[in-house]
């Protein structure tokens, strides 16, 4: 059939598979012409078929030669229906693995269940025997607690008071005030649940039990700062106290593997565009104004540009793993510059709807909106008939 971007609100109702597919070799490219990477040869990533997860498993497996096993939670396509891109993305990462004779199987299912870590252990247990990284990239509004069966949902929400600043509709252009309610009840508590560390956790306590964890191997989970502007509805809020646990996780998770010599790590990364962070107020005008500038400096970069500094020179570079002061690594460094920081800051009081395409960005957020979903990508002939069936080879 013919894809065509279908819009409602903030998401996209259809992706395109060769679109996706163009992505991925995209991105494989990219870490081809970087070189090689002395990293982890057998690799467990889990939120592996977008954004931050999906740059991980490309790296590890076009940057060094890594089987690597993907968890995620995508929707296959049906008949006249497009699956989400995170099918797409993986079918291709499978195919182009496999062509390259690498080992490369996915899992597609909740990876909060008790199920899907059962299954992934079966799987690490018959084809690779161990792992020595564990890549930990989710994203997801809810949980269901598996000891529980508690449903969990996390806001987006100011702790304390009202929030209230500019933010932009990226469809429109429109640049408007909002503010946003303080959270209430068991806001903060819920967010914690689906965002903090437990479930990393949970993913290597069961993983080591069964020995499925390599002499020294490495552990990474991804997290978020970002500038004084977004604070109180982002670091400060609620989602920034799930943040503040991933990150005290890391510390307890490497404890845990003093045994076997094992490291447990946060890596910050950079404000980019995906579906998580389109949702959330206020941080789409602030990633228009910091692409701009970032691009004008010439140091902008997306998830695979991020993931492939992130291993090349944090985790596998031989002078050791530089952190902050609170152990973070951090690859969001470009971003907090100071002259990038103060240009943003600067800029912000000025946007409105007229001048936000001249002094953001407005034009990059949207392309890389659509790209997300296999849109607007070179090369691509989306005007013929697309094969929306498409499957993803090795799904277990
Ligand atoms: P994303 O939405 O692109 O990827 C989320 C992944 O999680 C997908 O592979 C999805 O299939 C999987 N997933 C979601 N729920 C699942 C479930 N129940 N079971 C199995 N898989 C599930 O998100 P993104 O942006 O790559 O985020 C990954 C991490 O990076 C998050 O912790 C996020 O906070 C962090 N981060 C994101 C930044 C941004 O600007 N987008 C900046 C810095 C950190
Ligand atoms: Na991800």
């Amino acid at each position: 059939m013919i894809i065509e971007p279908r819009m409602r609100g903030f998401i996209c109702l259809t992706s395109h598979p060769d679109g996706c597919e163009q992505n991925v070799k995209n991105q494989i490219e990219y870490i081809k012409s970087k070189g090689t990477i002395a990293g982890a040869k057998k690799v467990l990533v889990i939120g592996a078929s977008t954004g931050f997860g999906l740059a991980s498993r490309i790296t590890s497996a076009f940057g060094s030669n890594a089987a690597t096993i993907g968890v995620f939670f995508e929707k296959p396509a049906a008949e006249g229906k497009t699956a989400s891109p995170g099918w797409y993305n993986s079918a291709a990462f499978e195919k182009e693995a496999h062509k390259a004779g690498l080992y490369a199987k996915s899992i597609n299912g909740d990876a909060f269940s008790k199920e899907v870590k059962q299954q992934t252990l079966e799987l690490i247990k018959k084809d690779l025997g161990q792992v020595d990284l564990v890549v930990y990239s989710l994203a997801s509004p809810v949980r269901q607690h598996p000891e529980t069966g508690v449903l969990h949902r996390s806001t987006l929400k100011p702790i304390g008071g009202v929030y209230s600043n500019k933010t932009v509709d990226f469809h429109s252009g429109k640049v408007s005030e909002i503010s946003i309610q303080p959270c209430e009840g068991d806001d903060i508590e819920n967010t914690v649940a689906v965002m903090g560390g437990e479930d990393w956790s949970m993913w290597i306590e069961a993983l080591k039990a069964e020995n499925l964890l390599a002499e020294g191997a490495m552990t990474v989970a991804y997290s978020y700062i970002g500038p004084s502007l977004t604070e109180a509805v982002y670091r400060k809020g609620t989602i920034g106290r799930a943040k503040d646990h991933l990150e005290a996780t890391a510390f307890t998770i490497a404890d845990s593997l003093k045994d076997i010599n094992g490291k447990a790590f946060v890596s910050v990364n950079k404000a980019l565009v995906t579906q998580a962070s389109s949702a959330i107020p206020v941080i789409p005008l602030y990633i228009s104004l910091l692409y701009k500038i970032m691009k004008e400096k010439g140091i902008h970069e997306g998830c695979i540009e991020q993931i492939q500094r992130l291993y090349s020179e944090r985790l596998y570079n031989n002078d050791g793993i530089a952190t902050d002061d609170k152990g973070r690594i951090r690859v969001d460094d470009w971003e907090m510059r100071e002259d990038v920081q103060e240009l943003v800051a600067k800029l912000w009081p000025e946007a409105t709807t007229e001048n936000l395409s001249e002094i953001g960005d407005l034009a990059g957020y949207r392309h890389d909106f659509y790209n997300l979903f296999g849109f607007e990508f070179d090369g691509v002939d989306y005007k013929a008939e697309a094969n929306e069936l498409v499957n993803v080879p090795s799904i277990v």
